[in-house]
């Protein structure tokens, strides 16, 4: 009896620990095919670029693209490096960002008294501009001013009033208060935010590898035993069109349904927002992979700056002329101006006010000429 009780209980316990494999194996599969930016990790380690390209040689170069460089931890910020010190004036107030030695400080002096801050981040690679963060009474702080490569100096940073502040303190900069830390530097880095949680100890500056395909400590294991089969690590490309470009590509590059958060949907500034925008673009359905940002980007190379390289992309759909014959996958209208760089007319660059910098509009259109940029 004893021994048919154990028996039954020997049997149960090896189903219950086969459930737990299956569930645990359900969850390892889900993890790997659902993994997004910034998504929690579920323990699993970053193993850094560099044990990424003893392997996959093809992809290095995504090291040198500007997503790459998207922060960098001072003292090691190149611009204000290259440029030793950077000042500017604000009515009472001077402010000056340089190197000194073996830290990048911040000061502030109104002639009476003055604030000096070590700068700890220099956000953005400078393309546009950088804005560096500080700490002040124990919080992170973006700085009033920051770098435009536009004017190779300093200037307001996008959000801050030109007024006049009422003292030193106040002329400092901006808390990033709540959960904004995590949502800088989940778009801006590798490592730092898991799930909700903000773990600068883990930071590797700017969007590396496992930004986007997820940590790489078991894929690391599966490859050096040679487990093909199964290669636990997230490769974006078997993603649908729209869910590439809105839900991974928009997590930091701002999707449809983020902008639709944001007051007044960011007004004018959301032309940086390329999902959001091309989502908007009447007729170019983002379910179709022809206009996902794939089909014009690829993020291990640097962005092609030559307008003709987009036209394949436009005439994957559209006829060349009017006299062409449509088919099953070509057959969206001629253009009757031009057969070539579409881009110039239809995805035109706008400058956008205090950014100092102008920005390709991913909402495809007829612009005619004074007709207002929709928003
Ligand atoms: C020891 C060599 C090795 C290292 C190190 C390595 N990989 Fe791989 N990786 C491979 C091999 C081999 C494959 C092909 C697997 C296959 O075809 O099933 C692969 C496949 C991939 C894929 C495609 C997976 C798929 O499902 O199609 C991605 C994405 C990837 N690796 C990214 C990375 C990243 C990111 C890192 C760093 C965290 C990395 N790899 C480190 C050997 C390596
Ligand atoms: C983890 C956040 C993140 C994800 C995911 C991401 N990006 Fe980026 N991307 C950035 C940041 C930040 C920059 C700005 C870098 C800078 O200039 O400092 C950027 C810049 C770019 C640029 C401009 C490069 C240049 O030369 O100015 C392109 C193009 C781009 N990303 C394409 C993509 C595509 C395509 C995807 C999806 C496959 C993607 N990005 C996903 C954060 C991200
Ligand atoms: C939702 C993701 C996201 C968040 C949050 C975010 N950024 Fe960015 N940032 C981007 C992307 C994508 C770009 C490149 C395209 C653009 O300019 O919009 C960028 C560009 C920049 C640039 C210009 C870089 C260049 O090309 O020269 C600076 C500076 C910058 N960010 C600073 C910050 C700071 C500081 C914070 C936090 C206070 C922040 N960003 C928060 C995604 C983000
Ligand atoms: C901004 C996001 C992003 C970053 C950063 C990134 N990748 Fe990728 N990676 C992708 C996307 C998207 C694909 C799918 C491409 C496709 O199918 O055309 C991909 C595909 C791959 C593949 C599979 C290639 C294949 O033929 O299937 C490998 C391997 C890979 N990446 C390695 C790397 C390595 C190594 C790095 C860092 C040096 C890196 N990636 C950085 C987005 C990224
Ligand atoms: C039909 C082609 C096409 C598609 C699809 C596309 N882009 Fe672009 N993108 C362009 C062109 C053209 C430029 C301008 C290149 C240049 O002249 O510098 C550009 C530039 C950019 C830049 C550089 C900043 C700027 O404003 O100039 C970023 C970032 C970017 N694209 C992100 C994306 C993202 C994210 C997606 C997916 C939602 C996407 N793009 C889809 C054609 C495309
Ligand atoms: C996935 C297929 C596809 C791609 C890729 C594509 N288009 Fe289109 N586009 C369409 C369809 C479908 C329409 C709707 C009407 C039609 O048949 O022309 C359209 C409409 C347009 C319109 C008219 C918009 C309006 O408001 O009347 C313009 C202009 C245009 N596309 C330009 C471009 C350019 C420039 C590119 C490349 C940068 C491009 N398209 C890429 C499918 C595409
Ligand atoms: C020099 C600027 C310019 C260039 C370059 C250009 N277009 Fe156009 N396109 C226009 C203008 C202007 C119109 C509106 C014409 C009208 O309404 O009479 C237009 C109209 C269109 C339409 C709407 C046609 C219709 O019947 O409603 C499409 C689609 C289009 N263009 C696609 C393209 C594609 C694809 C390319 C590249 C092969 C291209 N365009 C290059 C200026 C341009």
């Amino acid at each position: 009896m004893r021994g048919r009780v154990s028996l039954k209980i020997g049997v149960l316990g090896v189903l219950l620990v086969l459930c737990g494999l299956i569930v645990a194996r359900a969850q390892q599969d889900n993890f790997f095919s659902e993994w997004r930016p910034n998504a929690n990790t579920r323990g699993i380690r970053y193993v850094g670029n560099n044990a990424c390209i003893e392997c996959h040689k093809e992809q290095a170069q995504q090291l040198h693209t500007p997503m790459a460089q998207a922060l960098e931890v001072a003292p090691d910020c190149r611009i204000v490096t290259a440029k030793g010190k950077l000042t500017f004036r604000n009515g009472p107030y001077t402010y000056t960002i340089a190197r000194e030695g073996n830290a990048v400080l911040y000061s502030i002096a109104d002639g009476r008294s003055s604030i000096t801050k070590p700068i700890l981040y220099c956000f953005g690679q400078g393309h546009v501009g950088q804005t560096f963060l500080f700490r002040h009474n124990d919080v992170l702080y973006e700085t009033r001013v920051s770098y435009f490569e536009k004017l190779r100096g300093l200037d307001f940073t996008i959000g801050h009033r030109p007024a006049i502040p009422a003292s030193l303190e106040d002329a400092l900069g901006r808390a990033i208060a709540g959960d904004e830390p995590q949502q800088c530097f989940g778009c801006h880095t590798t490592g730092a935010v898991q799930g909700l949680e903000l773990k600068l100890d883990q930071l590797s500056p700017g969007v590396g590898c496992e930004a986007c395909h997820g940590p790489g400590e078991k894929h690391l294991a599966a490859m050096k035993a040679k487990n093909l089969d199964e290669p636990q690590i997230f490769n974006p490309g078997g993603l649908g069109g729209h869910e590439l470009s809105q839900s991974f590509c928009g997590t930091c590059h701002t999707s449809f349904e983020q902008a639709m958060l944001l007051p007044g949907q960011s007004g004018i500034n959301n032309i940086r927002f390329q999902p959001y925008r091309m989502f908007n673009s009447r007729g170019h359905n983002t379910n179709d992979s022809r206009v996902s940002c794939l089909a014009c980007h690829n993020p291990h190379e640097q962005l092609q700056k030559d307008t003709a390289y987009y036209d394949q992309k436009c005439l994957a759909c559209h006829l060349t002329t009017a006299k062409e014959k449509k088919t099953e996958r070509r057959r969206a209208d001629a253009c009757p101006v031009s057969t070539s760089k579409c881009a110039t007319c239809h995805m035109p660059k706008i400058e956008l006010q205090g950014m100092h910098a102008s920005f390709t509009d991913h909402w495809i259109r007829i612009t005619k000429p004074n007709e207002p940029v929709p928003r």
